[in-house]
């Protein structure tokens, strides 16, 4: 079996996050940065100017007036919307491709990946909760080491490994990857987040997006929701299925009740369908 260094080797071939990304998520999760030091973050890379003003007039209701400066666009759409868009637009091209070991054909992968960040957007609106800004792109990238596991092992090899998750084995699926490749998807995606010079709350919310008893922290819960969520709405099932550790009191923590998260599920799954159209 392919070790972890290997697969780690791997990972460091990944492009690496623009600086420009690295610095404005460390400011989206310090609450001391002021709208004007991140208008300065995003204006120093010109690249990024464009593609900011571009997504957030696209995103722009037809009747409101054109967004023709960051610091507009930074009120208009808060920063922790353009952080997740630009690691979203960098990491899009390869989360698109098939990943057959883990039971993801087309794009399964990206679409479970943008309705995680899209449930990570709405939870905020829809609870009146506070939620941290930087929950949506934790969401977005929980599950990247499946990506990474999924390239570096072989699609056969793989599949028939976690094939074990569909026979007798009662454990979830996180338990099994362990036992069987010494490594989990989760702590995998949480040292590529680490080697990106990511928040730390976002390396710990990936690497326990799939343990109870560490939720400690609001981002973790959040990714833990988002996750079971996206399921929930039919995006990313894969052969993990539905074999997850389901923490019934995680939704109880943000208010919901079950009607109340029914709807919010029902929602969810309209906002997605929105927001994955508006990515070509
Ligand atoms: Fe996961
Ligand atoms: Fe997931």
């Amino acid at each position: 079996m392919i070790t972890l260094e290997r697969i780690m080797e791997y990972a460091s071939t990944l492009a690496p996050l623009p600086q420009t990304a690295c610095r404005l998520a460390a400011m989206v999760a310090d609450d001391r940065s002021t709208i004007d030091q991140i208008a300065e973050v995003i204006e120093f890379d010109q690249v990024l100017t464009v593609e900011v003003l571009r997504f957030a007039n696209s995103v722009a209701s037809a009747s409101q007036r054109k967004i023709d400066t960051v610091r507009t666009a930074v009120i208009r759409m808060g920063a922790a919307r353009i952080l997740e868009r630009l690691i979203a637009g960098h990491v899009q091209q390869t989360m698109r491709q098939p990943i057959v070991g883990y039971g993801f054909q087309g794009d399964e992968l990206w679409r479970h990946s943008v309705a995680a960040a899209v449930v990570a957007e709405s939870l905020g609106s829809y609870t009146g909760t506070q939620i941290a800004g930087i929950s949506f792109t934790a969401s977005l990238l929980h599950d990247i080491g499946k990506l990474v596991i999924g390239r570096c092992i072989g699609d056969e090899e793989l599949r028939s490994v976690l094939a074990a998750v569909n026979s007798e084995r009662k454990e979830a699926f996180e338990t099994v990857e362990k036992q069987l490749l010494g490594y989990s998807h989760a702590q995998i995606g949480a040292q590529i987040c680490a080697t990106w010079n990511l928040p730390e709350r976002i390396v710990i919310a990936i690497r326990n997006h799939h343990l109870v008893d560490e939720a400690d922290d609001p981002v973790t819960d959040c990714v833990r929701l988002s996750n079971l969520t996206a399921k929930l709405i039919g995006e990313g099932i894969g052969h993990e299925g539905m074999a997850l550790v389901i923490d019934t009191t995680c939704a109880r923590r943000f208010g919901f009740s079950k009607e109340s998260f029914e709807a919010f599920c029902a929602n969810a799954s309209y906002r997605f369908n929105e927001v994955i159209a508006t990515y070509r």
